[in-house]
């Protein structure tokens, strides 16, 4: 029996113009199909067009041509509002840095896609509390990033792509600025919420330790994706 697929990218092209008008090809008509429930690993060394693949792939930024299928949903083809609610609801997204904003607790940090989302904010308030627990942070609801360790503050950034229970979470070198005990850590995370929760993941990367984790792997080079 063939799995699902959740997300089907199409011949994506992606060139940037520099500013002596040399044209750059970063993607070169990368398909690919990402399987439902799993963990997709796509690696690659760095300046190989991973962050620009992973972009497109969320609606964050745009191909120049080619087509992302998400669900059944040509994400693309939204307006620009509709897609920002479109990724609101359906992808979670974990950068290399946690993106936390510094004047507000962890706990108000995961509220606030719920709460733009419209949700109460007694009901984002609980909601971000069952998250907590999930990452194992309810000790620290009521720090501030910067009162938070960088291991604790990728769980929380993690716990915020949660919040409004996207069923895909991107993630570009969550682990870029942990040290190996928190990259485990955050990998085992990983893991319980895929088979927990039924998440898909997607991590772009050139850390060669998140191979592991990979249920599908890819290589990027040269603006072109292969599988492993
Ligand atoms: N806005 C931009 N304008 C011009 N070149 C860019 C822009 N964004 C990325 N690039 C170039 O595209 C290439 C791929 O970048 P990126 O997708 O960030 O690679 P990776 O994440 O694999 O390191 C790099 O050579 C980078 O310099
Ligand atoms: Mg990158």
């Amino acid at each position: 029996m063939s799995n699902s697929l959740i997300l089907k990218a199409k011949d994506i092209d992606k060139a940037y113009q520099t500013v002596k008008n040399i044209r750059l090809e970063i993607l070169k008509s990368v398909s690919i199909d990402i399987e439902e429930n799993k963990i997709s690993v796509i690696i690659g060394s760095s300046g190989a067009g991973k962050s620009t693949l992973l972009h497109i792939l969320g609606g964050l930024d745009k191909p120049d041509s080619g087509e992302v299928i998400f669900n059944d949903t040509n994400i693309h083809h939204l307006s620009d509002d509709k897609l920002a609610r479109f990724r609101n609801i359906n992808i979670g997204f974990v950068f290399q840095f946690h993106h936390l904003l510094p004047e507000f607790t962890a706990l108000e940090n995961i509220m606030i896609p719920l709460m733009i989302n419209g949700i109460s904010e007694k009901k984002s308030q609980e909601r971000a509390n069952e998250l907590l627990i999930e990452t194992g942070l309810s000790e620290r609801a009521n720090h501030k990033p910067a009162e938070l360790s960088g291991g604790e503050q990728q769980r929380v950034a993690v716990a915020r792509a949660l919040a409004n229970d996207p069923q895909l979470i991107l993630a570009d070198e969550p682990t870029g600025n942990l040290d190996s005990v928190n990259s485990v850590i955050l990998q085992d995370l990983f893991k319980n919420l895929k088979n927990k929760l039924n998440k898909t993941f997607v991590i772009v990367t050139h850390n060669q330790e998140l191979i592991s984790l990979a249920d599908n792997l890819y290589e990027m080079k040269d603006g072109m994706i292969h599988k492993k």
